[in-house]
C-alpha cells in the first residue's frame, strides 16, 4: 500500500517543538486564557495540523509549578490535541541561555557570545547542562503520549538531543527532524562547544529538512568537516548508515489570510486604516524584535530615502510592527533601546507637529487586523540580516490580491530564494541599496506590480504549509522503506 492511500490523510503525527501554536496566561487558580503564539514555525505548522492526527508536544509559554494549575492548563490545552512540557528550574538557561543567547545567533551567522565567567548560571557548560535536562523533559512528554505507528517531527534548535535521546529509548521510531533556521558555514558553527554531539544526535533522526539548499548544504559540509563522515546527493553517510538530507521551503495556508481578507471587520478596518492614512503611501514592517530582523537597518534605509528624496517626506510613512520576544536575552533588551533611539531620531529629523515618518509599535496585532494591515500597504520592507524563511512576506502577498503592492526582500532570508523573481531584493547592510529599492517600489507602474504580484501569488498559493508538510512526511515514508528494504536484502 503506497503512502497516498494509507496515510495521506490520518497519519499520526506527534509535532514537537519547543512552542506549543498557544500559549497560555493565567487568569486563576483553575482558569487559563490561551492565545496564538508569535513565529513562522507556528504560522507554518497550523498549515500542516489538519491533514494529520496532530497532536502537538512543546511549551506553552509560560511556567507553572503548582500541581492545580499544571493540571487545570493540561486540560485546556488537551481541548487542542496540544501536550504542555513544563520546564520549571532548567527553563531560562535553556530557553534564554542555550537556545536563544547561544544557538540561535550562531545558526544566524552572528557569532558565539562572550562566555559570562562571573556568573556561573551564564557559563557555556551549565547551559549546555540545561539544554540537555530540557531535552530530556521533552522526551519523558514524548514516552508517556507515544503510540507505536506515530511519527515523530521534531522542530528547531531547540530539540537537537531529542533525536537520539529517542532512538536510544526505542530505535524504531521514525524520526523527522526540520530547522526553521538558516544553517551557517562549517567555519561558523565550528566555534561551537559541543558541536559534535550536537550533530551526532541529529545524524540519529531519519530524515533531516532544510529551507534551501544552502542552508542543507551547509549542514553537510560542517558534518563532513567536524565529523569526518561522507557527504553524498542522498545525505550523510556515517558507517553505512544513510541520514538523508533534503530541502523543503515552507510556506503559509494562503486560505486563512484570503478568507479573513473578506471578512466584513477587516474591510472595515481596511476603511479606516486607508482614512488615517489618505494621501500617504504605506510601507509596512512586521517583524518579531529580533536582531535578526534587521530593523535598525530598515530605519536607516527609510532615513537614508528620506534624507536623498524631500518631495516624498509627507507622502509616506513607515508602520513597523515590533513583536516583542526573548525580553529576558540582554541582547534583545538592547535592540530595543537602539530601535526606539532610530525611531526618535528620525520622527525627530523629519517629522512635523501633525504628521511623523515612523509609526513604530512594539505590540502583537491580531489576525484580523494584520490583515487589514498587509492588504492596505503599499510597500513590504523585509530587512533580515538572516532569516529561515521569513513567512510575513508570503503573508503579505497572500493579503494583496486587490492592491498588488511591491515587496521588498532582504536576499539574506529563506524566501528570497522563492519570492526572488518578483520582489525586489535587496542587501540590508547597504542603505543606499535599501533606499533606492524603496524609491523604485514607491514608483513602480502598474503593469509591472501586477507581474510581480502574479509571479509571488502563483507561488505563494501553489508552495503551501500543506505541500510543505505532505512533502516531508512523503519523503520520510520513502526513506523508511529504502531503508527497510535494504535491511531485508
Ligand atoms: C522562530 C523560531 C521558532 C520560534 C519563533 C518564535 O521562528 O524558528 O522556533 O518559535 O521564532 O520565537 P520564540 O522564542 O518566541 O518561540
Amino acid at each position: 500500500v503506497s503512502y497516498d492511500e494509507s496515510c495521506s490523510k490520518r497519519q499520526r503525527l506527534l509535532v514537537v517543538a519547543n512552542r506549543l501554536p498557544v500559549s497560555a496566561k493565567r487568569t486563576g487558580e483553575n482558569s487559563w486564557s490561551l492565545e496564538m503564539s508569535p513565529g513562522g514555525l507556528v504560522s507554518g505548522l497550523l498549515g500542516v495540523a489538519a491533514e494529520f492526527e496532530t497532536k502537538w508536544v512543546g511549551w506553552p509559554g509560560v511556567d507553572v509549578y503548582d500541581v492545580v494549575g499544571k493540571n487545570a492548563l493540561s486540560k485546556s490545552l488537551a481541548d487542542m490535541k496540544c501536550i504542555p512540557v513544563f520546564l520549571e528550574e532548567v527553563f531560562d538557561q535553556y530557553y534564554n541561555g542555550y537556545c536563544n543567547g547561544i544557538l540561535w545567533p550562531i545558526l544566524h551567522h552572528m557569532g558565539l557570545p562572550q562566555e559570562d565567567h562571573n556568573d556561573t548560571n551564564k557559563t557555556y557548560q551549565t547551559q549546555y547542562d540545561a539544554y540537555k535536562k530540557a531535552n530530556r523533559k521533552f522526551l519523558d512528554v514524548i514516552i508517556e503520549n507515544y503510540e507505536e505507528g506515530d511519527i515523530v517531527w521534531i522542530h528547531d534548535y531547540h530539540l537537537l538531543f531529542l533525536p537520539q535521546y529517542l532512538k536510544e529509548y526505542n530505535n524504531k521510531i521514525k524520526i523527522g527532524w526540520f530547522l526553521h533556521s538558516p544553517f551557517p558555514s562549517s567555519e561558523v558553527f565550528k566555534t561551537l562547544p559541543s558541536r559534535s554531539e550536537l550533530l551526532r544526535s541529529v545524524l540519529t533522526a531519519d530524515l533531516l529538512g532544510f529551507h534551501t539548499y544552502d542552508f542543507a548544504s551547509h549542514f553537510v559540509r560542517t558534518c563532513t568537516r567536524i565529523l569526518g563522515v561522507e557527504g553524498t546527493h542522498e545525505g550523510i553517510v556515517d558507517h553505512g548508515k544513510v541520514t538523508r538530507v533534503a530541502v523543503f521551503p515552507i510556506g503559509i495556508d494562503p486560505n486563512r489570510f484570503l478568507k479573513a481578507c473578506e471578512l466584513p471587520e477587516v474591510r472595515q478596518q481596511m476603511t479606516e486604516l486607508k482614512e488615517r492614512f489618505a494621501g500617504k503611501k504605506v510601507i509596512l514592517g512586521v517583524d518579531r524584535l529580533d536582531m535578526i530582523k534587521g530593523i535598525p537597518q530598515k530605519f536607516l534605509g527609510f532615513e537614508k530615502f528620506l534624507e536623498e528624496n524631500m518631495d516624498w517626506r509627507d507622502k509616506v510613512v513607515l508602520v513597523q510592527i515590533a513583536v516583542p520576544t526573548r525580553n529576558n536575552v540582554p541582547e534583545y533588551q538592547k535592540l530595543k533601546s537602539q530601535v526606539h533611539g532610530l525611531a526618535g531620531r528620525i520622527n525627530g529629523r523629519f517629522g512635523s507637529v501633525s504628521s511623523l515618518p515612523i509609526h513604530h509599535l512594539d505590540c502583537s496585532v491580531d489576525l484580523n487586523f494584520l490583515c487589514a494591515l498587509y492588504a492596505i500597504a503599499d510597500v513590504m520592507l523585509v530587512t533580515s540580516l538572516r532569516d529561515g524563511m521569513n513567512l510575513v512576506s508570503y503573508e503579505f502577498i497572500a493579503c494583496q490580491e486587490a492592491k498588488k503592492g511591491v515587496l521588498v526582500l532582504s536576499e539574506f532570508a529563506g524566501a528570497a530564494q522563492s519570492l526572488g523573481a518578483g520582489a525586489i531584493l535587496v542587501n540590508p547592510w547597504d542603505v543606499t541599496e535599501v533606499s533606492s529599492a524603496i524609491k523604485e517600489a514607491l514608483n513602480m507602474p502598474a503593469e509591472e506590480r501586477d507581474e510581480r504580484h502574479r509571479l509571488n501569488f502563483q507561488y505563494v498559493k501553489t508552495h503551501s504549509a500543506k505541500k510543505w508538510g505532505d512533502d516531508f512526511i512523503s519523503e520520510l515514508h520513502d526513506t523508511l522503506t529504502e531503508s527497510d528494504m535494504k535491511i531485508k536484502k
